[in-house]
């Protein structure tokens, strides 16, 4: 794993260098137990036409909760053909008709965190177990509980036997601006909800269109308190003075 003055090292350096520049690193470092989880917003989008472009082999996978919209499922097999890759999808134990049936209708109206457990966070954590490196497009202007992401941090992926991830935040810097500059100009597909009015695009169930004053992802889990599925939570950020 990295020691505390390469992760320092490599912060400093990645800040300045191009996005491709972090993930040939992630590549040439951790070969296929390196990938990037997209959800198929703008972030991921980039990451991977940059990948494609600059010959950068990584693996992709998104956590297809069932319940995705079908305009992403469609994204998704239109970034396939266009990039000429295999997006791989986790898929969660349960069915949505399996979950009905062991815990009700509409979890997510009722426990969402439940919910985002089940079928985003479990299954995350299967597909982490495979993987040294989990790259994700985290920005720190998305929200106050991002703004402080850094684009290396470590992570303890096992509190019992202290195995270690990476977790790598290439478009912690890009604003939003500067990602839809750059989808416009290469021409890359992208969601056609994000025309209509959704600025932070999940699950059918707990997404909702946004004023322009809200902050991105204000439209989703609306009516809860509910701000992360969990995904960028369950695991403990390796703390400053271990490494
Ligand atoms: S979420 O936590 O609310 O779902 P958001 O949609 O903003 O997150 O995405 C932030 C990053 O989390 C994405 O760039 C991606 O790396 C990861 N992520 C979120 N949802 C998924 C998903 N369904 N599959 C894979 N990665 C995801
Ligand atoms: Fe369930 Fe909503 Fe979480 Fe999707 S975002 S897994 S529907 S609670």
């Amino acid at each position: 794993m990295l020691t505390a003055a390469e992760i320092h090292a490599l912060n400093r350096r990645f800040e300045h260098e191009p996005t491709e520049k972090v993930l040939a690193w992630a590549a040439e470092r951790f070969g296929a137990r390196a990938a990037i989880g997209t959800s198929f917003q703008g972030a991921g989008l980039v990451m991977m036409h940059l990948a494609k472009t600059h010959g950068i082999a990584l693996p992709v996978f998104t956590l297809d909760t069932g319940l995705l919209f079908p305009e992403t499922l469609q994204l998704k097999r239109d970034l396939e053909a266009l990039l000429e890759i295999q997006i791989e999808a986790v898929q969660p134990d349960l069915t949505v008709e399996q979950q009905e049936e062991a815990q009700g209708p509409k979890l997510w109206k009722r426990d969402p965190d439940l919910c985002c457990t089940i079928r985003k966070v479990l299954p995350l954590q299967g597909k982490l177990g495979e993987l040294d490196c989990w790259i994700t497009g985290l920005r720190r202007q998305q929200s106050e509980a991002r703004s402080q992401v850094s684009i290396v941090e470590v992570y303890v992926f096992d509190e019992a036997t202290r195995r270690e991830i990476v977790k790598l935040n290439p478009m912690a810097h890009w604003t939003r601006e500067a990602v839809w500059q750059y989808l416009r100009e290469h021409e890359i597909p992208y969601n056609p909800l994000n025309d209509q009015g959704y600025r932070s695009i999940g699950c059918w169930p707990c997404t909702r269109k946004t004023s322009q004053g809200d902050h991105e992802r204000a439209g989703r889990w609306t009516g809860f308190k509910k701000v992360e599925c969990g995904i960028h939570t369950f695991m403990s950020k390796k703390a400053d003075f271990e490494i």
